[in-house]
């Protein structure tokens, strides 16, 4: 919805909202009072607060019914990650309007699993995709094009077309990261975009911020970036993915004297991610294991699957038997 509908607004500050980034009533809806403040420039917090409640009053969505939210939740779609172990360990695949999380120690196949979505999002959804383009993040400079394009000749797809519609953003630091989000309402919205990668939304905030001290500041920062990727989820139907690195835990479980590894990121991606995945080395060519350990609707439970050429796939039946032994 055009920002000159909101009763009040004409071209200049329509434009001056544009400038700072809030290109449509949606965006400007979902955002914090304080934060429209700061990047539109006005000088008193109230003046943002009537402008966001505007916005919101002319999408009519400050309530909605149970049968409206119903509605909205019917518009999911599903993302295969072509392995039909994982797609149903996942409930279906990944899921649009939510965030799905990739955990795992570095070579257990999180760059791997998002360089395929690149290429089965955009398969139709009555082939298992979202019909869609993507736009990766990557953060850690591993996105690899050779790959995707092996991906598709190997899945029978056109390889030069896949990478036209992926598009590529080099992220450098933890500001960077955030600036780029902001732009990426308007980029998902014009180019179709249905799926948008982070690999790994993390990386950057373990960097740069060094110690205890700055362990706050990191965290809510890190919230707010979260925030903002499940709102762009919700309102563009899209499903997010990001990829999140393992660190050990130096307090042994009772009962277990080996340090554990769990997620970094802390509570703030605990709470954000709306379904976390376990990823870790099996014995094996290939071989993954996969962990459903955090969803609100799914079950907890494992899957085993393989990166092989055409990017990820399902093991062959007699080794999905031999799961349980097989764990390094
Ligand atoms: P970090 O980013 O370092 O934390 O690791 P990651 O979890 O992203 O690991 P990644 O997805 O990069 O997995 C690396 C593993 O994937 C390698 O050890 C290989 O086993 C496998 N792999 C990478 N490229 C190929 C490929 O072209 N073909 C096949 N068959 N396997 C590959
Ligand atoms: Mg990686």
């Amino acid at each position: 919805m055009e920002l000159e509908q909101i009763p009040g607004v004409g071209k200049s500050i329509a434009k001056r909202l544009r400038d700072a980034g809030f290109v449509n009533v949606e965006t400007l809806a979902v955002t914090p009072a304080r934060e429209v403040k700061e990047k539109a420039g006005y000088e008193k917090l109230e003046a943002a607060q009537r402008i966001v409640e505007a916005a919101r009053q002319a999408l009519g969505c400050s309530f909605i019914t149970a049968y409206e939210h119903w509605e909205m939740t019917k518009r999911r779609l599903r993302c295969t990650t072509g392995s039909k172990a994982l797609d149903s360990l996942l409930g279906g695949g990944i899921e649009t309007q939510a965030i799905t999380e990739f955990v795992g120690q570095y070579g257990s196949g999180k760059t791997q699993l998002c360089l395929t979505l690149c290429v089965t999002a955009q398969l139709k959804p009555e082939q298992g995709g979202l019909g869609g383009n993507v736009l990766y993040f990557d953060t850690e400079g591993t996105f690899s094009s050779n790959r995707v394009y092996q991906i598709a000749a190997e899945n029978g797809l056109d390889p030069g077309q896949t990478l036209h519609n992926i598009t590529l953003s080099r992220i450098y630091t933890s500001d960077h990261q955030m600036f780029l989000l902001d732009n990426a309402f308007e980029k998902c919205a014009e180019e179709n975009v249905k799926l948008v990668i982070v690999d790994s939304v993390i990386s950057h905030f373990r960097g740069e911020y060094l110690g205890r001290e700055t362990l706050a500041d990191r965290q809510q920062k890190l919230n707010l970036y979260m925030h903002k990727l499940l709102r762009l989820a919700e309102i563009l139907n899209l499903a997010v993915v990001v990829t999140n690195q393992a660190q050990s835990d130096p307090t042994p479980q009772w009962g277990n004297r080996q340090p554990e590894d769990r997620p970094a990121g802390g509570n703030i991606l605990a709470h954000a991610s709306t379904t976390r995945v376990w990823l870790r080395r099996a014995k094996g060519e290939g071989k993954r294991i996969a962990r459903v350990f955090d969803s609100p609707c799914l079950p907890e439970g494992e899957c085993v699957f393989r990166i092989t050429a055409k990017g990820i796939e399902d093991a062959p039946e007699e080794e999905k038997a031999e799961k349980a032994e097989s764990q390094e």
